[in-house]
């Protein structure tokens, strides 16, 4: 799309349709040559819906010319390494860096209680570990981003500071970007992510925020609590998908919050961590409602966290709305 400003040109009609993606595909494709010729592109994949379909847009695009990064925090869902791994060099047979960097997060994050410290930290050091790894691969001249036209939007509002609008660090500022998804909306992206071969669980994701389940390990992280953390977010989606609510509610998961309580097993005392159940319904994050889960639901998903999840011995649910103006909750804890 050969626009000099960021303005969603007129030309572009809204995408709807699996026909009206792969026009938007093949056009793409064309720009995307045309712009990086024989050069190469490096691109940093987190999993999420936008940097997937903008991975594999430039990877059909130029193939092997593109460098994929994907850094494991460690502080990602059950499974999601794994899949980014399968889809992006079996599927599209990219070229892609896997970094499990858990133990340089978790080292870096001990003992750190303040939220948004913790925030701090994790983006620091993504940055650092992409910036090195760029370092390795000679003649990159291309950053592959998955900027999204809401961020376009939110940044220009000053509603929010993207961090891929205008955030780059210096060293990386000297790479031309690629962003062939930036004048598309979310649910745009979705149609072309499908129209793509990308698979469902990864276009129709819900939203998932980028410091990953640290802000869901209230408090100063800890390997065990995280696992819980980890665990009892894999369980939570099974029992939403088997009762099939996948894609029916905007945003559930679960908190473990750093303090315990007073339980039983098998006649002896236990003290351990509660996990909170949070689900909420949502247009654009700004406002949120907590969804009315049937009991039945509740009470089996309580029973398999209570007897599958190691440290826990207590559920809870937050039914806390989020309202911009009333006293109320954010979405997630921290
Ligand atoms: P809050 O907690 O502010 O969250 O009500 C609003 C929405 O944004 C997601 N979220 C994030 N997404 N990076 C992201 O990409 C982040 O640091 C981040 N923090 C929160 C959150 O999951 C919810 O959907």
């Amino acid at each position: 799309m050969a626009v000099a400003n960021d303005v969603r040109p007129a030309s572009l009609k809204r995408i709807k349709t699996e026909a009206q993606a792969k026009k938007f595909i093949d056009q793409q494709i064309k720009e995307i040559k045309e712009q990086v010729k024989d050069g190469k592109v490096l691109l940093a994949l987190s999993g999420g819906v936008d940097s997937s379909v903008c991975a594999a847009l430039i990877s059909k695009a130029i193939g092997k010319q593109l460098t994929c990064v994907h850094v494991n925090h460690g502080l990602l869902r059950k499974g999601e390494p794994e899949m980014v791994c399968k889809v992006f060099s079996k599927q599209f047979k990219s070229n892609l860096v896997y970094v499990d960097a858990t133990d340089r997060y978790l080292d870096a994050l001990k003992g750190v209680k303040d939220p948004e410290k913790k925030r701090k930290i994790i983006g620091k050091i993504f940055i650092d570990i992409f910036a090195e790894e760029a370092k390795k691969i000679e003649g990159v001249g291309f950053l592959g981003q998955g900027t999204i036209y809401p961020d376009i939007l939110e940044s220009k509002d000053g509603i929010k500071a993207h961090h891929n609008v205008g955030g780059l660090p210096k060293n990386m500022q000297k790479f031309q970007l690629v962003e062939p998804v930036k004048f598309l909306y979310k649910d745009e992206v979705r149609v072309v992510g499908l129209a793509l071969g990308l698979p469902e669980s990864m276009v129709m994701r819900q939203p998932f925020p980028g410091p990953g389940l640290g802000v869901r390990c209230v408090g100063a992280i800890t390997r065990d609590r995280l696992e819980a953390v980890r665990e009892s977010d894999a369980i939570l989606r099974a029992e939403f998908k088997k009762a099939g609510l996948e894609g029916h509610v905007w945003q559930y998961f679960t908190v473990v919050p750093d303090f315990r309580s007073t339980g039983i097993c098998g006649g002896q005392r236990t003290y351990e961590w509660p996990v909170v159940i949070r689900a909420i319904n949502s247009v654009d994050a700004t406002a949120a409602t907590p969804v009315e889960l049937d009991w039945k639901l509740v009470q089996s998903i309580t029973a398999k966290i209570l007897k599958n999840v190691k440290g826990v011995n207590r559920v809870l649910w937050d039914v806390t709305p989020k309202h911009p103006k009333n006293n109320s909750g954010t979405i997630e804890w921290e």
